[in-house]
């Protein structure tokens, strides 16, 4: 049994400690080198997030978990854990982890006194990375299942062809990922899966899932966002599978712009179009997608590539970084404890004590 992703045949986390610092893989120098970045400050945790050199709801809560505990290392105060949690929730708007890593932290803290802060934060962020990793596996396994019942109705022998966007592969997560798991467990089981990753603009996710899909001996065609409307019309995707930032408690779904657009094709060719995401990445809180916070980046992500001007200088650009899909058209969530309906039944009976 597969103890998780490998690269190159070497089995990689996205983040783990090393020594005082904390270690991660620096995704802005992927797919051309597979560098680390080391944090020591929750200043530089924060800057890491922002500036996604981690990225991924499930990494960046982890990121922001570990930021907080190497805050209180230098300095375990009441004011210290409130500038430190202030700055890394403002990091980045959309994915809830963020907010439910840190809020996961301070709890750690409640029955600590100050002096015992800096050990007991370290402990819990090690925790949630270990948590992680289990979480993205059993979402692997549940929708292991999702592809297996794909591939019996489809009645083409042993193969899928699942459609993807962004990146919600290992990489965006500690290992496993939520999107891929299901994928990479296919794959290992000698199913025929293949995948069509599609380019994820302005900020080229796709990239990643590429590279980790590559690496793992995943066979998998990369479109551009543009394209996949006219790949589901002629039936060339058995299912669309995609990762959240933020689920609703009704099931309304927040993920990388264009998200929205693959549903709607989704639903009018008839392709079940599916959310794997963790219970971390559910706000049990708000009922209305509309509710979300949508982060808008900088514009250079969409008039530059590379440093390079695509526009005349001083276009007007809006960079929506994430859209909402509506419940309805969401076929079905697969998080850690099985798959459930996008409604807030659905949610209630897999999640009941969240009630
Ligand atoms: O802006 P990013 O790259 O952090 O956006 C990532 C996504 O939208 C992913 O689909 C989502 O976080 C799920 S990752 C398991």
């Amino acid at each position: 049994m597969m103890r998780g992703v490998r690269v190159d045949g070497v089995p990689w986390r996205t983040i783990w400690l090393d020594g005082d610092a904390v270690a991660a893989i620096d995704q802005r120098r992927l797919p051309g080198e597979l560098a680390v970045v080391r944090l020591r400050t929750a200043e530089e945790a924060a800057a890491a997030i922002r500036d996604m050199a981690v990225r991924g709801a499930p990494l960046i809560g982890v990121t922001a978990a570990f930021g907080l505990a190497l805050a209180l290392a230098r300095e375990a105060t009441p004011a210290a854990l409130d500038r430190a949690s202030a700055l890394l929730r403002a990091t980045r708007p959309t994915a809830v982890n963020l907010a439910w890593a840190l809020d996961e932290v301070r709890d750690a803290l409640a029955n600590v006194s100050p002096s015992g802060w800096a050990d007991a934060a370290m402990a819990r962020a090690r925790a949630l990375a270990d948590a992680d990793v289990d979480t993205c596996r059993r979402i692997g396994e549940h929708g292991l299942d999702v592809l297996l019942d794909v591939v019996r109705r489809a009645g083409r022998g042993d193969r899928v062809r699942v459609l993807t966007h962004c990146n919600a592969g290992w990489l965006a997560a500690v290992d496993w990922g939520t999107a891929l798991a299901p994928v990479y467990l296919a794959h290992e089981r000698g199913l025929a899966v293949e995948v069509w990753v599609s380019e994820t603009r302005p900020r080229n996710q796709g990239a990643l899932t590429a590279w980790e899909l590559g690496k793992a001996g995943v066979p998998h065609t990369v479109v551009a966002d543009n394209a996949a409307g006219h790949l589901v019309q002629r039936g060339l995707a058995d299912i669309v599978l995609v990762g959240a930032d933020r689920v609703t408690a009704t099931g309304d779904v927040a993920n990388k712009i264009g998200t929205y657009l693959k549903a709607l094709s989704a639903r009018a060719h008839g392709v079940p179009f599916y959310v794997a995401a963790p219970a971390s990445t559910i706000d049990f809180r708000l009922r209305d997608g509309a509710g979300v916070p949508i982060e808008e980046r900088d514009a250079r992500e969409v008039v530059e590539l590379g440093g390079v001007p695509l526009f005349p200088p001083g276009t007007p650009v809006k960079n929506w970084a994430f859209d909402v899909t509506p419940a309805a058209l969401v076929t079905g969530l697969v998080t850690e404890r099985g798959v459930c309906a996008a409604s807030a039944e659905g949610i209630a009976r897999l999640f009941p004590e969240r009630g």
